[in-house]
């Protein structure tokens, strides 16, 4: 999971030096496909379920699962990059949004908290620790800084497949019950919008966006609970 972790990562590097207004987001998947074919990786979402697409490249208002293609980036936009990978059975997942200059102080604000969002839960991941302490903690976050978590998607377990238990709630749920262990895999993943905690799916039937077409931002890395710190896998 190590090796997928890192090919994950070089790939998102890869992708982020390569936003500027101008390039489509088919040729940023291009990117990423070379290099993850050079690894001997595979997309994950292309073979369990038939993305068509190396990677996840978001714009704005698209929240996940947008279809590379001949959509050109602009300045202001915010681009997210979803990278899931697959290389030898094992699968590893994230994502960041990139602000491409000149942004708005709305958009880089927006990028920021999912960030934080992220560390504020992850600081909490640890052996016997309440899965629901974890989401929790994001809501906290995302409300603090004034935006909305997507309540509709959330992170999970992850490791032969993409998705696997346990979901990885973005907010409190009192019915989850759930601790963590040690050596379980997540993907933990604010996903946040300006002002929604709704989405709606988008007639290519992949992208998912905000219901009210508001700004969105997502974080994400592939994780290894542990006794204490958790193990990033995911990280450059
Ligand atoms: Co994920």
């Amino acid at each position: 999971m190590e090796r997928v972790g890192r090919v994950v990562a070089r790939t998102l590097e890869r992708m982020r030096a390569a936003v500027c207004p101008g390039i489509t987001t088919a040729e940023l998947d291009d990117v990423a496909a070379a290099f993850m074919r050079e690894e001997g990786a595979r997309s994950a979402p292309n073979l369990f379920y038939g993305f068509p697409g190396w990677t996840c490249i978001s714009v704005n208002e698209e929240v996940v699962h947008g279809v590379p293609g001949s959509r050109t980036i602009a300045g202001g936009d915010l681009v997210t990059l979803d990278v899931t990978a697959e290389l030898d059975g094992y699968v590893a997942d994230a994502a960041v949004t990139v602000a491409v200059p000149p942004a708005a102080p709305l958009a880089l604000a927006l990028r920021d908290c999912a960030e934080a969002a992220f560390w504020k839960a992850a600081g909490l991941v640890r052996a016997g620790a309440p899965l629901a302490l974890v989401g929790g903690a994001v809501e906290r976050e995302v409300r603090r800084r004034g935006f909305r978590v997507l309540r509709e998607l959330s992170g999970h377990g992850v490791g032969r497949k993409i998705h696997e238990p346990p979901s990885v709630l973005n907010y409190h749920d009192a019915r989850v019950r759930t601790r963590l262990t040690d050596g379980l895999v997540i993907a933990l993943e604010p996903l946040i919008s300006a002002n929604t905690s709704w989405t709606r799916e988008m007639a290519d039937g992949w992208t998912i966006s905000s219901r009210n077409g508001s700004l969105t931002a997502h974080f994400e890395h592939t994780l290894v609970v542990q006794r204490d710190e958790p193990l990033l896998l995911t990280a450059a």
